[in-house]
C-alpha cells in the first residue's frame, strides 16, 4: 500500500502538532518543521514511538524560520527530496502578536511570518505540486479576517491577505493544473499557546477538535472551512454590523 504523505509547516506546537498525530493515525508520513527544534525531536520520537498516540510513523523534521524566506523555501525542497514525494503540505506557521501603542517592530514580525512566510511556503508547494502535476494545500488564515483590533492592527490584516491570496492562487492553479486543491482553514478560538493571553474565548475548542475538522475539510477536498462552523457564523454576521454601523458597534472591540 502506498502511504500518503504530508509537510506540516508550523507543526511544533498547538493546531500543527494536533494535525501532526491526527494525520500520523490517519496513517500519513510526515515531514514537520519549526524554528524549535528540540520540540521537533520530542515530537518525532512521540510520533515513532510503537504504542505512544500514533506508533510506528515515518517522520523526516526541519528546522526552518519562514520569516528568512529564500532559505526557508530551500529547506522546504530539501525536506520534499528526502520523502520523495508529498501529496499534501499544511501551513499552519503564524504569530499572533500585538500591542497598546504603535510598533514597527511588532507589526513587521506579524507581516513577515504570517504574510512573507505564507506566500513563501504557498508559492514554494504550488510550484512543486504543478511539476508533480496533483497535490493539496492548506493554508490557516482565521475568523479574524473579517474583523479589526485596536490592540492587533496586524494581525487580523494579516490573515484577511491570507484569506484573499488563497482565492486567488485557486483561480490561477485552475488554469493551470486543475488536480491541485487549496483550503482555507478559519479557525475561530482554538485553545494553543498563541491564545493563552486571551481571556474572553467565545466558541474555544481543543486543538485535537480543531485537528478533527481540518482532517474532514481535507478529506472532502474543501475550498474552504470554519472550525468550527459556529465561528463562521459568528464572525461573518459582526463583520457584517462593523461594516454597516461601525460606530456604534466599535466599541465592543478592543
Ligand atoms: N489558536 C487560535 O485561536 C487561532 C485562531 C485562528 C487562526 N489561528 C492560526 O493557526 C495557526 C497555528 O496557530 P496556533 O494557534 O497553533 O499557534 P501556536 O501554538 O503558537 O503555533 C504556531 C506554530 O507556528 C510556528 N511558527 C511561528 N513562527 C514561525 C516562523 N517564523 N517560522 C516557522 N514556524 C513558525 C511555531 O513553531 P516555532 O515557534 O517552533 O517556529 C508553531 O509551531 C496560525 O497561523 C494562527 O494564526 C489560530
Amino acid at each position: 500500500m502506498k502511504f500518503k504523505k504530508a509537510i506540516i509547516i508550523g507543526a511544533t506546537s498547538g493546531i500543527g502538532k494536533a494535525l501532526a498525530f491526527k494525520l500520523a493515525r490517519e496513517g500519513y508520513a510526515l515531514g514537520l518543521t519549526g524554528r524549535r527544534g528540540g520540540l521537533l525531536q520530542e515530537l518525532q520520537r512521540a510520533l515513532i514511538q510503537p504504542g505512544v498516540d500514533a506508533g510506528g510513523v515515518v517522520v523526516s523534521i526541519k528546522e526552518m524560520d519562514v520569516a528568512k524566506t529564500e532559505e526557508a523555501q530551500q529547506l522546504f525542497k530539501e525536506l520534499v527530496a528526502e520523502m520523495g514525494e508529498v501529496d499534501l503540505v499544511v501551513i499552519c506557521a503564524g504569530v499572533g502578536l500585538s500591542s497598546t501603542r504603535p510598533s514597527w517592530q511588532i507589526d513587521r514580525k506579524v507581516i513577515e511570518v504570517n504574510v512573507l512566510g505564507f506566500v513563501a511556503m504557498m508559492t514554494a508547494a504550488a510550484e512543486y505540486f504543478c511539476k508533480k502535476g496533483n497535490g493539496h494545500i492548506v493554508g490557516i488564515s482565521s475568523v479574524a479576517a473579517f474583523l479589526y483590533h485596536g490592540s492587533s492592527s496586524a494581525y487580523p490584516a494579516s490573515k484577511a491577505f491570507v484569506m484573499n491570496y488563497m482565492k486567488g492562487l485557486r483561480l490561477k492553479l485552475k488554469r493551470i493544473q486543475p488536480k491541485i486543491y487549496i483550503t482555507d482553514i478559519r479557525p475561530g478560538y482554538v485553545d494553543t499557546p498563541m491564545v493563552e493571553h486571551i481571556k474572553f474565548k467565545p466558541f474555544l475548542i481543543t486543538a485535537e477538535k480543531a485537528a478533527d475538522l481540518i482532517y474532514k475539510a481535507i478529506t472532502k477536498k474543501k475550498r474552504s472551512a470554519y472550525v468550527p462552523w459556529r465561528t463562521g457564523v459568528a464572525a461573518n454576521f459582526y463583520g457584517f454590523l462593523l461594516r454597516v454601523w461601525p460606530d456604534f458597534f466599535e466599541r465592543f472591540l478592543k
